[in-house]
């Protein structure tokens, strides 16, 4: 397992949370002045800021985790082929685009249970080689699931016709009663299994796949792995990248201060840097966002460059500038960003 630069500073910060507040405000000041670079600047017209795009297949889950925010009465919906292929088509045809890293396969909801799931990311991988011939860079294309629904034939399609690049799991707990107790309808056995087989075969045939693991860890123990169980250790070590994090903004390790500081924020990454799309096209503002409380606008209305700078979504972004963060009801409360 490696260790990111941003768990080290993560880590740093929550053992030293009297220069937490310094970092919020070092992030506050490079956000607005890249706010300004990509929408009031000379030349904002040939420039986007979204970094990543998350897509929402489906908004509903077979999962019920404790912690998570998902509404399940609301209607279930999942995303036609069309609505991927109208939002790819406009990724290739508009270059400002082009500089978007990374396709997130989660929002609400869990990935897998759409029932076209190979055929969406065969899509995917169709529309990478259409960039590839004509020259334009492709996101990464990166899945994040629950697991219990990768199972071994799908798990060796999925790596076999090189779908994904970056498969996540989330394993919450750090031992198989907590994991079944936080991510309730999940089974320890089932998931440990399927992930292990996942991840031996990308390590031990040298897969070009990246793959990873996201633990909420309970706060009475360390965000390390030496207390978990042998199995969770073992899943960490077959991963190449390991997230350990606490409920709440980013990374949550230091709730009081971090909350204090957020409210008064004049600035958010996550609403500069990403979009999401939702099943029915809707484009909402960010991940924070999993029941479409902030949809600015539909790709099927408009393009991807008119929701983008719609004012809809320049509303979120200029009064979070202005110091209005409070007036929008999306994110008054986002402890987080
Ligand atoms: C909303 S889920 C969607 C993807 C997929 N269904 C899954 O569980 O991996 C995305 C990630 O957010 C995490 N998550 C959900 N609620 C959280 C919270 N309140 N604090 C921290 N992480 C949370 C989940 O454990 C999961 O790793
Ligand atoms: S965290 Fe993921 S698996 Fe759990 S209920 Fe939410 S969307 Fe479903």
């Amino acid at each position: 397992m490696s260790t990111s630069t941003r768990d080290k500073v993560k880590r740093l910060f929550n053992e030293h949370p009297v220069f937490w507040p310094m970092l919020k405000k070092g992030q506050e000041w490079n956000s607005r002045l890249q706010y300004r670079y990509y929408y009031k600047w000379p030349g904002h017209d040939h420039r986007a800021s979204i970094k990543e795009v998350n897509f929402e297949w489906s908004s509903s889950c077979n999962l019920r985790c404790k912690f998570c925010a998902l509404d399940h009465d609301k209607p279930k919906q999942i995303m036609s082929p069309l609505v991927l292929r109208r939002f790819l088509d406009q990724y290739l045809e508009d270059k400002r685009f082009h500089q978007i890293e990374k396709f997130n396969l989660y929002n609400g909801g869990e990935t897998l249970l759409h029932p076209k799931r190979i055929e969406m990311l065969q899509i995917l991988k169709s529309y990478r080689e259409i960039a590839v011939e004509r020259n334009i860079p492709f996101p990464v294309i990166s899945m994040l699931t629950n697991g219990m629904l990768l199972r071994r034939k799908l798990a060796d399609q999925v790596i076999d016709e090189g779908l994904v690049d970056e498969i996540g799991f989330s394993l919450d707990g750090g031992t198989p009663q907590s994991f079944e107790d936080l991510r309730v309808n999940a089974k320890w056995k089932p998931f440990y299994e399927n992930v292990f087989y996942v991840a031996r075969r990308i390590r031990v045939e040298h897969k070009p796949i990246r793959i990873y693991g996201i633990t909420i860890v309970p706060d009475d123990q360390p965000l390390n792995t030496s207390w978990m169980h042998p199995e969770f250790v073992e899943l960490s070590n077959l991963f190449h990248h390991h997230e350990l994090r606490r409920l709440h903004d980013w990374g949550g390790q230091i709730e009081l201060e971090s909350k204090g500081v957020a409210l008064k924020n004049k600035s958010c990454d996550l609403l500069l840097r990403q979009m999401v799309l939702l099943p029915n096209g809707d484009i909402t503002v960010c991940c924070n966002d999993l029941n479409s409380a902030g949809v600015i606008g539909n790709i099927w209305n408009r393009t991807l460059w008119e929701n983008y700078n719609s004012e809809e979504r320049r509303k979120y972004l200029d009064y979070i500038d202005s110091g209005r963060k409070s007036e929008l009801d999306l994110c008054k409360d986002c402890q987080s960003f």
